[in-house]
């Protein structure tokens, strides 16, 4: 036999579980729309680029801690260059062959925030290269897809058409502080333009 109290006890439990059955079937689902993942501070990524049928492979050295980002670009067939940018708005293009190129610009912003996929337009889900993303519209610059599983990058895609493939994301790798000094040629006033 059940006593009186411990009795009365089980049916508040009952109803209140049943009562919270009803508010489950009852409540619209509050599902949040998923956000891309914020960037590590620092990670290496090989990216395979197409540009209209001109493909790169890029070295990408993501570094916001400091405050420095590297783009070493191999053109098909073509020559190694390095675009090395600033958190101060200085771009330095250049090449490290024997014709000595190098190229300064100075842009209003720096590299790209962590964060910088914040207001991101979610427009559902793809199946891309045999992942399946979350993709994003980065309004008046790209489009973002990005594995649901990994929530790595796994592709995006700018209106100009140039498409950049991600094929290693290595989050916490750091080059070297050597590899990040520009030639002197770049501290010189003469400049010749990279080609
Ligand atoms: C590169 O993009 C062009 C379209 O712009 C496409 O025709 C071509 O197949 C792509 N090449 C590769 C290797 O993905
Ligand atoms: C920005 O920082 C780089 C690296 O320290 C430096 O070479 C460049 O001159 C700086 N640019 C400006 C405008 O201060």
């Amino acid at each position: 036999m059940v006593s009186k109290p411990l009795h009365s006890f089980i049916v508040i439990l009952l109803v209140l579980s049943a009562g919270d059955k009803t508010a489950a079937v009852n409540e619209p689902e509050l599902e949040m729309e998923p956000v891309p993942a914020v960037w590590p501070e620092q990670f290496h990524a090989l990216m395979l680029m197409n540009k209209s049928g001109a493909l790169e492979i890029v070295d990408l050295w993501y570094d916001w801690v400091n405050g420095r980002n590297f783009n070493i670009i191999q053109k098909q067939l073509g020559k190694l260059t390095y675009d090395l940018e600033w958190n101060n708005g200085t771009s330095f293009y250049y090449t490290l062959d024997a014709s000595r190129t190098c190229r300064t610009v100075h842009f209003e912003v720096g590299i790209l925030r962590p964060n910088w996929l914040d207001g991101a337009k979610y427009l559902g889900q793809r199946h891309v290269n045999g992942f399946l993303c979350n993709v994003w519209e980065k309004v008046e610059f790209l489009w973002y897809y990005e594995d649901i599983v990994t929530k790595r990058p796994v592709q995006w895609i700018f209106y100009t058409g140039r498409e950049a493939h991600v094929m290693t994301f290595d989050v916490g790798a750091v080059l070297e502080d050597e590899k990040w000094q520009a030639p002197v040629y770049c501290f010189h006033n003469e400049k010749k333009e990279v080609q």
